[in-house]
């Protein structure tokens, strides 16, 4: 059975669709079993027959982080240290879920895995602790460093950019930071494969070495192009009630925020290509999924 800690945030929920598609047993928690206590972790593990973790539990408000300090470092550097020493002690392997936010964005061409991190803020400082926390306490971990993520459940620039297109006649978005779009179902199908491959080990003799892999949707473009697709599949699908919203590029200095954001955080995905064998979706089509699927929220674009 895997275990899902963070079951109700965007990709957790996400990823509990997806193994129950799949009919891969699990057990979801979230906050009713903390992870920054040690005991309450272990006290929920008894009697249980986990064979894999996956962390997706984080505090991820980046912004809010700057000032909450304390509970951004027991969420994203506590937490998941709590979680792999208790991995250590069960002997199952660790899938954790990271950021591109641990680069400092001055790279001009994609970031690969080993390239040395320097976290602009707060959040990408404490999930960057988090990172060397998991490395520390177990070598059996999957460390996932994931980007600009999206899912059907949860707060996100997809849902927000149609519901203020469909209110506003014009609105501004940030031209000058480069990534990659991510739909939580490319990130979900990952960990499933990994989870597959390492639950078939036995039989196949297929190995996942450990270690840390970038995983994101393939491409890369600014959120001022982002939002203009999203207008444009959104427009296709009959979301937009206000077709006449203009999108306008505003520079990131127009546009303050709590936290620095790095400026390129585009994440090379050989690794997790070749290692798997998959080819992962280029941003566009994970975003015509997401749009054309039974699941989007309607509510949320109200
Ligand atoms: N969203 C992005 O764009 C993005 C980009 C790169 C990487 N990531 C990483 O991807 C992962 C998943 O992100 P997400 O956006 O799905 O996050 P999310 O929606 O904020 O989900 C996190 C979940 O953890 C729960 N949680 C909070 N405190 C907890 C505690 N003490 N014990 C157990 N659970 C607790 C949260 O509950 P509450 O909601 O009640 O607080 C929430 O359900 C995170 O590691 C994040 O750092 C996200």
């Amino acid at each position: 059975m895997v275990w899902i800690i963070g079951a109700n945030g965007m990709l957790g929920s996400q990823l509990c669709s997806t193994l129950s598609e799949n009919k891969i047993d699990f057990v979801g928690t979230d906050r009713n079993v903390d992870i920054t206590d040690f005991d309450s972790l272990k006290d929920f593990s008894g009697g249980k027959k986990i064979t894999a973790i996956v962390n997706c539990a984080a505090y991820t408000a980046v912004d809010n982080a700057e000032r909450d300090i304390e509970l951004a470092q027991k969420l994203n550097a506590d937490g998941p240290r709590n979680i792999a020493r208790l991995a250590k002690i069960m002997g199952v392997p660790l899938i954790h879920i990271s950021t591109d936010y641990v680069f400092d964005g001055s790279s001009t061409s994609p970031i690969g895995e080993d390239e040395p991190i320097k976290p602009l803020g707060v959040y990408g400082k404490t999930k960057a602790g988090g990172e060397k926390a998991v490395q520390e306490e177990t070598e059996d971990f999957y460390i996932l460093r994931t980007a600009w993520l999206y899912g059907f459940n949860g707060k996100n620039f997809v849902y927000t950019m149609i519901r203020a297109m469909n209110s506003r006649e014009s609105v501004k978005v940030v031209s000058d930071q480069r990534g990659t779009p991510t739909n939580c179902a490319t990130l979900a199908r990952v960990i499933l494969k990994i989870i597959q491959i390492r639950s078939e080990s036995q039989l196949t003799d297929r190995k996942i070495p450990n270690g840390i892999y970038h995983v994101t949707d393939e491409g890369e473009t600014t959120w001022f192009d982002f939002t203009n697709e999203i207008k444009k599949q959104a427009d296709k699908k009959g979301l937009l009630t206000n077709e006449k919203c203009v999108v306008n590029p505003c520079a990131t200095e127009d546009y303050p925020t709590p936290a620095k954001r790095p400026a390129y955080s585009v994440l090379s995905k050989k690794k997790i290509q070749q290692t798997l064998g998959i080819a992962l979706p280029t941003w566009e089509e994970s975003l015509s999924a997401f749009i054309n699927s039974p699941l989007f929220d309607k509510a949320r674009i109200q």
